[in-house]
């Protein structure tokens, strides 16, 4: 079993959309292992996003994260990371393919709803950034 960190951005969260994201990874078979209602400070964003630091945009990315709440989560399931991705849809939301989350729901590159790690290692590095070491109780 792999678990992978998927997080509704600010504007999912405003728009109501977390209860339709969450339905998608349920029907597809995938298990919630832990969730946050969470709003994320500047340093957090930096060191999560920290691998895009020299990217223009990162900046813009930093103030989208934190401007308001997002909802933090841990999913579980076989190749967990590589399902939550074909789920969420190709990063700019004009190339999203319908029946993906950025495909139905969004329209800006900036403002694409959910975030979903790339890799397995990447998954260890957020689940313990956001929730702690993989060994705590993820639902407390
Ligand atoms: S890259 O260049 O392929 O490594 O970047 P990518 O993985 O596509 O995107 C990394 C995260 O940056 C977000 N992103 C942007 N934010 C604001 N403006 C622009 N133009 C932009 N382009 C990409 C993108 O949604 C990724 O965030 P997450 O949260 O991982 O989806």
């Amino acid at each position: 079993m792999e678990m992978t960190f998927i997080m509704v951005k600010p504007d999912g969260v405003e728009r109501g959309l977390v209860g339709n994201i969450i339905s998608r990874f349920e029907q597809k078979g995938l298990k919630l292992r832990g969730a946050r209602l969470m709003r994320i400070d500047r340093s957090l964003a930096e060191q999560h996003y920290g691998e895009h630091r020299d990217k223009p945009f990162f900046g813009e990315l930093v103030d989208f994260i934190t401007k308001d709440v997002v909802f933090a989560m841990v999913w579980e399931g076989p190749e967990a990371v590589a399902l939550a991705r074909s789920l969420i849809g190709k990063t700019n939301p004009a190339e999203a393919a319908p029946g993906t989350i950025r495909g139905d729901l969004a329209c800006d590159v900036a403002s694409n709803l959910v975030h979903g790690s790339d890799s397995v290692e990447s998954a260890v590095r957020e689940i313990e950034l956001f929730f702690g070491k993989l060994s705590t109780n993820l639902a407390s």
